[in-house]
């Protein structure tokens, strides 16, 4: 994102009446909903897209507005602003001046058209009694209706969505899922490869009614895992990108991080240096702390047999953010907080085959070193009820984490729990998924919950005795009814680092 869109956005934003809005050149609709995220103690980024009648004029100008009632009346703050086909016509407020642990309605208005009215909220400061949040990953359009976020849309105390990564796909249809029978096929009809590209199957999913929903209901905190550029993405590449056929993966990489930046109601200052991990602060409950284990310093994956796989030097975060996670763990025990949770990509537990070898070398399991460093760490500086929150692998999972969970009496440095795709399917269908959960079950004894045939989200709620975590699953991906079943509750008390049962 340029300078000068922050700049200009800057500078825009004032504060002016629906009145003087100048009369549109053309109409123009608002199709992709409204959004909030990045949610901070005093502000919180709003979002929209504008869809002008062509042809487009150069510049549409938009108002916003902000209110403490449903029926935005009265109105507490207004500002104008403006977008262009330089920013696809998404729209970004950052709203300042607001109070913490408060709830808040939107709505923006350009050429009399009027978006819908979005609800959000700011951080609570200081004694915080409860926290809930919906933990999302893995949203392909083409396996099916997005039933999990109608479910997380109609939930009226959530504090936030914390979306873990795969918001979209880069496939063509059949590649990853065949939507025609459901008319989702997605758009472009092929693999995403240059701007136009990306930002055609950002606006493609938006016009999904339940995502819609999803994030006008409730403030979002993203990070992005490997599909919103290309399968099993790392620094400087992926499984799913040929440079010889496809071009330089820098390029491929700075346009899909355009059109998330664009799409997205993720802040803009955090990024200045192309890094999206940073913090939240819910009180003195909990910290959350987003990573980026994916394109920030991940080193390239390599086979689960490679002797190579334990060299110190490889990182899943990259030094700097390897870093930056010790100093922020620490921050959040002299802040005070209760709960230190870690937002991030892909599964921390160890996971692994009969010959001791990982069954997912794309996972922390390919990045010994990385994770000894994080474990090693709290372990030296005693740090308790470290929670870690995940997704990726497409099922549910809770897991104690340890050093080496396979000695008898590891000492519980974390708690895992991890996230079903919100449609995307699991790791082997039927009944082979039954025998590696068997497999599992068996032989992993810091696993406490897997599931691996469902999809659905998690939902989880912290207080000063436990956080609490409920796996939702999806009763048809493929039928309209909307039904979700609570599949499981467990719960890992303070100070024990264990996952019992509720
Ligand atoms: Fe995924």
């Amino acid at each position: 994102m340029s300078l000068s869109r922050r700049r200009f956005a800057r500078t825009a934003t004032l504060s002016l009446s629906a009145a003087s809005l100048a009369p549109a050149q053309s109409a123009v609709r608002f199709l992709h909903g409204v959004a909030s995220g990045d949610p901070l103690l005093d502000r919180v980024l709003l979002w929209t897209r504008l869809t002008p009648a062509e042809p487009a004029p150069a510049l549409l100008p938009v108002e916003w507005s902000l209110s403490r009632s449903p029926t935005m009346d009265p109105i507490l703050q207004r500002g104008l602003t403006s977008t262009s086909a330089a920013f696809d016509f998404t729209v970004k407020v950052d709203v300042a001046r607001l109070e913490p642990g408060a709830t808040y309605y939107y709505q923006f208005a350009s050429a009399n058209a009027l978006s819908p009215i979005g609800r959000t909220r700011t951080l609570p400061l200081g004694a915080t009694p409860r926290l809930r949040l919906a933990l999302a990953a893995c949203s392909n359009l083409p396996y099916g209706y997005f039933h999990a976020y109608r479910h997380m849309a109609a939930l009226a105390d959530l504090d936030a969505v914390v979306h873990v990564g795969d918001y979209i796909y880069e496939y063509a249809n059949s590649a990853y899922g065949d939507g025609s029978a459901l008319g989702r096929v997605p758009l472009p009809d092929k693999e995403l490869l240059t701007l136009a590209d990306y930002r055609q199957r950002y606006a493609q999913y938006r016009t999904d009614p339940d995502l819609q929903e999803a994030h006008r209901l409730h403030p979002w905190i993203i990070v992005y895992d490997d599909h919103e550029t290309a399968n099993n993405s790392y620094s400087d590449g992926a499984e799913n990108h040929n440079p010889a056929t496809e071009g330089p993966w820098s390029v491929r990489r700075a346009v899909a991080l355009q059109a998330w930046n664009e799409w997205l109601p993720v802040r803009e200052q955090p990024f200045l240096d192309g890094n999206i991990y940073r913090t939240f602060r819910f009180g003195t409950l909990a910290t959350l702390i987003m990573l980026d284990a994916r394109l920030a310093g991940r080193s390239a994956q390599l086979p689960a047999s490679s002797p190579l796989l334990n060299d110190p030097s490889r990182s899943i975060l990259g030094h700097h953010q390897e870093q930056w996670l010790q100093r922020e763990l620490a921050a959040s025990v002299e802040h005070g907080a209760l709960w230190h949770m870690i937002g991030q990509q892909v599964m921390m537990g160890q996971l692994r085959n009969t010959d001791g070898s990982p069954l997912n070398p794309d996972q922390w399991d390919g990045y010994p070193a990385s994770r000894n460093r994080l474990l090693e760490f709290i372990a030296a500086n005693a740090i308790p009820n470290v929670v870690v929150l995940s997704g990726d692998i497409h099922s549910s999972w809770a897991n104690e984490i340890t050093i080496d969970p396979f000695q008898p009496n590891a000492a519980p440095l974390a708690v895992e729990f991890v996230a079903p795709g919100i449609t995307s399917p699991g790791i082997v269908e039927g009944t082979q998924a039954g025998i590696l959960q068997r497999f599992v079950e068996a032989t992993h004894p810091h696993v406490k919950y897997v599931n691996l045939f469902r999809r659905g989200y998690t939902l989880i709620d912290a207080d000063d005795a436990r956080v609490q975590s409920q796996w939702f699953h999806v009763v048809s991906l493929t039928t309209p009814q909307p039904d979700m079943e609570l599949a499981r509750t467990l719960v890992t008390r303070v100070g024990s680092g264990r996952i019992t049962p509720a």
